[in-house]
């Protein structure tokens, strides 16, 4: 091993400097090249490759985003796309790939390693919804972002005796709705794991509000059936709350774009660390993520058929805190 590469693909997450930082200097450690890849797998197809050494990731650890650019790109969907980008990088000199990403992104690692180019995977998304890391890089920054907003927003919600109702991204996952949600004291928590009506849901903070409370705050994920736009047109429509006023939130891109925790800035220094030392070990076909604290692997064909249900006890206790 020459030559790695590292590239950033799907929605950015805070954190995933830090571990191309540690991707970097890790295989520059190990007296490997790195390269930067341009706009994930865009530009992997371009052949757009960028030499990185220690000095060009000084000053990247507390910085949101990814110096490196990040695309969803369908052309790599293609078998064309997948046979291009690997002769992009053989054509380059790269000897293996260390891809930054969530399902996606790990989906196209796995295509990269069907055709026998070597690939490592680093679990970061803020959506928390891959297989093979108990959590992934920016989960963490994203629910303390999300905290602050709902934190902020039950003040003004007391102020004006309102229902707020506060939409948070997550794909078709609801672990940040679900986990803000709690960490946040909401009074409803809506996920598309554990749907139930929205009739059922305005009786829940219509209840709030007979007992008192002075706010009632729903956190709602943006892959429930009833987002909040949707949850806020229903009651309107069906006359379905009397008492609190309610308005609606969107979070949305406000999730992604924060510095990284504490937390994100060290899960993604190790997860980076490891993947360019097995990557320099010759180790390929799999993705490095955590699992109760301990760095773990997992083969990739195992992540991208893998399903990630959330925590039990945090689905099944959410509704007794909210009383
Ligand atoms: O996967 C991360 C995520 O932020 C999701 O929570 C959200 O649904 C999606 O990306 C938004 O994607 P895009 O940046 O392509 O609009």
């Amino acid at each position: 091993m020459k030559n790695l590469a590292v590239l950033t693909s799907g929605g950015d997450a805070p954190g995933m400097n830090a571990a191309i930082r540690a991707v970097v200097r890790t295989s520059f450690s190990r007296g490997v090249h790195a390269w930067g890849v341009l706009n994930g797998y865009s530009g992997l197809i371009e052949g757009n490759f960028k030499r990185l050494g220690p000095r060009d990731v000084g000053n990247i650890i507390q910085r949101g985003g990814t110096i490196l650019g990040s695309a969803r790109c369908p052309e790599f969907r293609t078998e064309e796309g997948v046979e291009l980008a690997v002769r992009r990088l053989r054509g380059a000199g790269i000897d293996g790939l260390v891809v930054i990403g969530g399902n996606g992104s790990q989906s196209g690692a796995n295509a990269l390693r069907r055709i026998g180019f070597p690939v490592i995977g680093v679990a970061s998304t803020i959506d928390n919804d891959l297989f093979g890391s108990e959590v992934t890089i920016g989960v963490d920054t994203a629910l303390n972002v999300a905290l602050n907003a709902i934190d902020n927003l039950k003040v003004t919600a007391s102020s004006h005796r309102r229902a707020l109702l506060v939409e948070v991204m997550g794909r078709k996952c609801g672990f940040l709705a679900l986990m803000a949600g709690i960490a946040g004291g909401a009074e409803a928590i809506v996920i598309p794991e554990a749907e139930f009506p929205p009739e059922q849901l305005a009786e829940r903070i219509q209840d709030a509000y007979e007992r008192g409370k002075p706010h009632a705050i729903v956190v709602v994920a943006e892959g429930a059936a009833y987002n909040a736009e949707r949850l806020c047109r229903y009651f309107e429509e069906h006359e379905l709350l009397r008492g609190f006023e309610f308005r609606s939130t969107v979070l949305g891109y406000v999730l992604r774009g924060a510095a990284p925790t504490c937390r994100d800035r060290l899960l993604a220094t190790r997860l980076g660390a490891e993947a360019a030392e097995r990557m320099v070990a010759s180790e390929s076909g799999i993705l490095v993520g955590e699992e109760k604290g301990a760095i773990v692997t997992t083969p990739l064909e195992e992540v991208v058929a893998g399903n990630k249900p959330l925590d039990s006890w945090f689905l099944n206790t959410a509704d007794t805190l909210a009383r």
